[in-house]
């Protein structure tokens, strides 16, 4: 059998658990990822390509002749890797630059969802610093003020009062602290209620779930402290039944693809649906065009079915009317091992010890921000790992993933042990 090339980009613990997920449905393939980190390396071929190199990344698929590429993170694809794929006929799993404002631009989102009909917080869009502060002035209570653009998953400040409020839109506009991502600013109505992850596949027109997650995005326990990427996800979450998944699909998703396809920017790849779970019904909080990360550690490994094929169908213009993926009825626990001093400013290039008998078939490893120094592994970024506990139910997966995540050494490492706490107490 012809092996196929499959390009992967991207270089944290979603593309590695994208790799592994490939790695175990489609063991013939040859997998390069650009650029990769070192526990890639162990499944494919890594390329020394930046993640937002579109001109490079086209170069190397082009080289390697790459059958599919598959986008990991959003900047290349807000950047526009789909276009220029499509420009030169190279096929490519992942929306289009004009797609992909769903999550490059807050104020496109939300604009679409209110012609849509999609329930999600009342909002106001500001351009004029003057008018945003007027706008908040004049409200009570607790509030949202999000930059509009991309702010690495930071652009966002819950308000619990008019002077914050007023501090965030002097934060964003004019201090500038997320640079031009916030030029237009979002005032959002405030959401009550348990977050969730739901991943779906789509052609543009059918929308296929993936298991349900939340992630927890505090640095502390009991979710406390400062927002970051993600200190660890699980699934199932309860609550989120196949009725919840369905009411999602018809409410949010299908709505969203129709309105996207009539402004002629179909939308083809994974969307992610983050929500609010109100006492008034499941609203969305944002939406992403990848996957989440860390909840792709634990979505991915509950993922029994190939996903290639449905990828390589809709990346070649095909459809995925009649596609069931199988699901895995058990649990998966992600607890990210953090950089101490994490979200803020950390060291690097610290050696790091894993025993040699972590790995498992219920535990798994994915490097998220690790380099292979020349003594071995050192870390590399705020999120080093993400260690994936799989059990028959949460108690087990959790049990898994924290007996693991404590065996793993470097000086500063940090983890929380609380992952899944409102399920667990
Ligand atoms: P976002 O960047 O839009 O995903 O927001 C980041 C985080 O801020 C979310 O995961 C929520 O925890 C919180 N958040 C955002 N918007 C709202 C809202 N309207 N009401 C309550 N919490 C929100
Ligand atoms: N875990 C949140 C995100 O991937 O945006």
């Amino acid at each position: 059998m012809n092996s196929k090339t499959i390009l992967l980009v991207g270089n944290g613990g979603r593309e590695h658990a994208m790799a592994a997920s490939i790695r175990t449905n489609a063991p013939e393939t040859d997998l390069l990822i650009a650029p990769g980190n070192p526990g890639t390396a162990r499944l494919g071929r890594n390329a020394a390509v930046a993640a937002d190199d579109v001109p490079g990344l086209v170069e190397l698929a082009r080289a390697e002749r790459a059958s599919l590429t598959i986008v990991g993170p959003e900047a290349p694809l807000a950047g526009g890797i789909g276009d220029a794929f499509a420009a030169e006929g190279l096929p490519l799993f992942g929306p289009s630059a004009a797609a992909a404002r769903i999550e490059s631009s807050k104020a496109f989102a939300k604009q679409l969802m209110l012609e849509e009909g999609v329930p999600t917080a009342g909002f106001e869009v500001f351009t004029d610093p003057e008018a945003a502060l007027a706008h908040v002035r004049a409200g009570s209570g607790p509030i949202v003020v999000k930059a509009s653009g991309l702010a690495a998953g930071k652009g966002a400040i819950v308000c619990l009062d008019r002077q914050e409020a007023e501090r965030a839109v002097q934060e964003v506009m004019v201090d500038r602290r997320f640079g031009a991502a916030g030029d237009k600013l979002v005032v959002e109505e405030f959401m009550d209620g348990e977050e969730l992850s739901v991943f779906f596949l789509t052609d543009g027109r059918t929308a296929v779930p993936l298991v349900p997650s939340r992630d927890h995005k505090r640095l502390l326990e009991d979710d406390l402290g400062p927002n970051t990427g993600g200190m660890g996800a699980y699934s199932p979450v309860g609550g989120a039944d196949m009725a919840l998944i369905d009411q999602i699909r018809t409410e949010v998703a299908e709505p969203v693809l129709a309105g996207m396809a009539s402004r002629g920017c179909p939308y083809r790849g994974f969307l992610y649906a983050g929500l609010m779970l109100t006492a008034d019904g499941p609203k969305v909080i944002e939406f992403n065009c990848r996957l989440g990360d860390p909840e792709a550690q634990v979505v991915l490994p509950l993922t029994r079915s190939d996903l290639v094929e449905p990828m390589d169908a809709v990346a070649r213009g095909g459809g995925l009317e009649g596609w069931t993926p199988d699901l895995s009825p058990g649990a998966a626990l992600v607890t990210v091992v953090v950089s101490g001093g994490y979200p803020g400013s950390y060291p690097k290039g610290i050696p790091i010890e894993i025993p040699a008998d972590l790995e498992g078939p219920t535990v798994r490893l994915y490097h998220a921000g690790t380099a292979m120094g020349p003594d071995g592994l050192v870390t590399a970024g705020g999120r080093v790992f993400g260690v994936t506990g799989i059990g028959a139910d949460l108690a087990e997966a959790a049990e898994r993933s924290r007996a693991a995540a404590a065996r793993i050494r470097f000086d500063g490492a940090t983890w929380r042990k609380d992952i899944g706490r409102s399920e667990l107490s």
